[in-house]
C-alpha cells in the first residue's frame, strides 16, 4: 500500500489571508506526523502566496519524515531548492491566476528545461518526481529526462468521481501507472483526492506514495489534524 503525503499549503494559505503568524505551517508538519504522516509536501510557489522560504528552510530542519518540495522549474526556486536539499522535490506546472495546480508539466514540449532541472536537484542530492498527467508521451517524456519518479495528476479521476463517473478515469490511471513502472520509474499520485474517492487509487498496483492536501486540512479544521491524518492514513495504507 502506498505511503501518505500530507501537503500543509492551506495552512499557510491563512495565515497569508491576515499577513500574520498563525496558523504556523511549522505547527501543522509536527501534527501532521504525530497523525502519522509518511511525508510532508509544501509548496513553494514563485508569488509566495502561502509557504513562505522561511516555512521551508524551518521544516527542513524539524520534519523527521520525507519533506516533499513541490517547485516549477523556475531559476530563483530551484536555487533554493538545491540550496536547503529537501528530501524530494516534485516539478509541477505554474500559472500566476490558477486557484491551484491545474494540469501537468508538460515535459514533451519542454524537454531540454524539464531535464535540466531535474539534473540540478538530483546533483544536489535531492530525488525528482514529475506531475504528470496520465498521459502516455508525457510519461515517455519523463523517463528520458531521468527522473526518479512520476506523480499522476489525479484531478481528472477526483472530478469524475463526484458524477459517480470514474470508471473510465481510474482504468486510464491504472495503464498510466503500469507504463511508469514499466519505465523504471517510481509511481505517485495526487490532486483533488478525499475521503470518499481515494481508496481505489490507493489500490492501484505499485501505487508508492499520494500526496493530498485540501480534503485532509478541510477534515482538520472540524475534528483537529492529528485526527484528520490518521483518518485518511488508514484509507490509504490499509493500517
Ligand atoms: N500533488 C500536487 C503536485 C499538487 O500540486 C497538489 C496541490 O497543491 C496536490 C498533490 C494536493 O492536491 P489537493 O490539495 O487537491 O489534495
Amino acid at each position: 500500500m502506498p505511503t501518505l503525503g500530507v501537503n500543509i499549503d492551506h495552512v499557510a494559505t491563512v495565515r497569508q489571508a491576515r499577513m500574520t503568524n498563525e496558523p504556523d505551517p511549522i505547527w501543522a508538519a509536527t501534527l501532521a506526523e504525530l497523525g502519522g504522516a509518511d511525508g510532508i509536501t509544501l509548496h513553494l510557489r514563485e508569488d509566495r502566496r502561502h509557504i513562505q522560504d522561511r516555512d521551508l528552510r524551518l521544516m527542513r530542519e524539524t520534519v523527521a519524515v520525507k519533506l516533499n518540495l513541490e517547485l516549477a522549474c523556475n531559476a530563483e526556486v530551484l536555487a533554493i531548492a538545491c540550496d536547503v536539499r529537501p528530501y524530494q522535490a516534485t516539478l509541477v506546472p505554474e500559472r500566476r491566476e490558477e486557484v491551484t495546480t491545474e494540469g501537468g508539466l508538460d515535459v514533451a514540449g519542454n524537454s531540454a528545461q524539464v531535464s535540466d532541472a531535474v539534473k540540478r536537484l538530483q546533483d544536489a542530492g535531492i530525488v525528482v518526481s514529475l506531475f504528470l498527467d496520465p498521459d502516455p508521451a508525457q510519461i515517455e517524456a519523463a523517463a528520458a529526462t531521468g527522473a526518479t519518479a512520476v506523480e499522476l495528476h489525479t484531478g481528472a479521476y477526483a472530478h469524475a468521481s463526484e458524477n459517480y463517473a470514474a470508471d473510465d478515469e481510474l482504468r486510464t490511471l491504472i495503464k498510466a501507472a503500469r507504463q511508469v513502472g514499466e519505465a523504471g520509474m517510481i509511481v505517485h499520485a495526487g490532486h483533488g483526492l478525499t475521503y470518499r474517492n481515494v481508496c481505489p487509487v490507493a489500490q492501484i498496483a505499485d501505487m508508492c506514495e499520494l500526496n493530498i492536501g485540501h480534503s485532509i486540512i478541510a477534515r482538520a479544521v472540524m475534528v483537529g489534524l492529528e485526527q484528520a491524518v490518521r483518518d485518511m492514513r488508514r484509507l490509504v495504507t490499509g493500517l
